[in-house]
């Protein structure tokens, strides 16, 4: 498959100033179907450790659902007023039979053989299972959840889409209302979506960014 390049590097870095963390919404404006699911598509497209994708993603569409959130969310107006508030949830523990999951997604999708992937499938339950990231799978999971926080935010910024990341909410309040534990689950990161109102002040603040200098090291020997 080939890909042509369709944004110029500085029109990705005018995007990326362009996105701000939205503090107000206009509740009026949705997102579109096309541009939604394109952007659900940058979740599902997410890279993730070894493939294994410890996630799901709760997008949260219903009034009542982001009514019942908002007040366990620092009473942040992002959840009621966005247009797709997006939940990461990630698994609270990794099994063999996550592992498993997998190998049989890519045996389907690629049409290997289930016996071409066990000395993979060895080294991913060796370390992931029983080896020292086990005592952090859960920690471990959460990191993953993060990347595709990431990846849809700066997909939505090229789409013109405004986005809030959320941390200023209660997981186990959310994990109650979303039944998460009782599908492995648990409530990590949150991301609001949706479309800037006018009178949101903080779109127009300069960014408070450290120096390329202070950030970035170059090793070039
Ligand atoms: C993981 C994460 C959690 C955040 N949680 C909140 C939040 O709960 N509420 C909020 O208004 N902003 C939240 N922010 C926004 C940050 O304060 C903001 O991204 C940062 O100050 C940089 O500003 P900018 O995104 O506008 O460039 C969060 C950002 C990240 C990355």
């Amino acid at each position: 498959m080939t890909t042509t390049i369709t944004v110029a590097p500085s029109n990705l870095i005018a995007n990326l100033n362009w996105r701000y963390a939205t503090k107000a919404f206009d509740s009026s404006k949705t997102i579109s179907l096309e541009v939604w699911n394109a952007l659900e598509e940058t979740l599902i497209l997410t890279p993730s450790s070894c493939g294994l994708q410890p996630w799901k993603f709760i997008v949260v569409t219903g009034p009542e659902t982001k009514a019942r959130l908002r007040p366990h969310s620092w009473n942040q107006s992002q959840v009621t007023d966005c247009s797709h508030y997006v939940v990461f949830a990630s698994l609270l523990k990794i099994t063999e039979s996550d592992v498993d999951k997998f190998l049989a997604r890519t045996v389907e999708v690629r049409g290997c053989t289930l016996e071409s992937l066990q000395s993979f499938r060895g080294m991913v339950v060796g370390e992931v299972i029983h080896g020292p990231r086990s005592k952090v799978a859960a920690e471990w999971a959460v990191r993953q959840a993060y990347i595709a926080l990431g990846n849809f935010m700066t997909a939505a910024a090229l789409l013109q889409v405004d986005t809030c990341p959320m941390e200023g909410f209660v997981p186990a309040e959310y994990d109650k209302i979303l039944g998460l534990p009782e599908k492995g689950l648990t409530a990590t990161v949150c991301c609001a979506a949706g479309y800037r109102s006018e009178t949101d002040k903080y779109a127009r603040l300069p960014k408070v960014r450290f120096t390329a200098s202070d950030v970035v090291e170059h090793i070039t020997v």
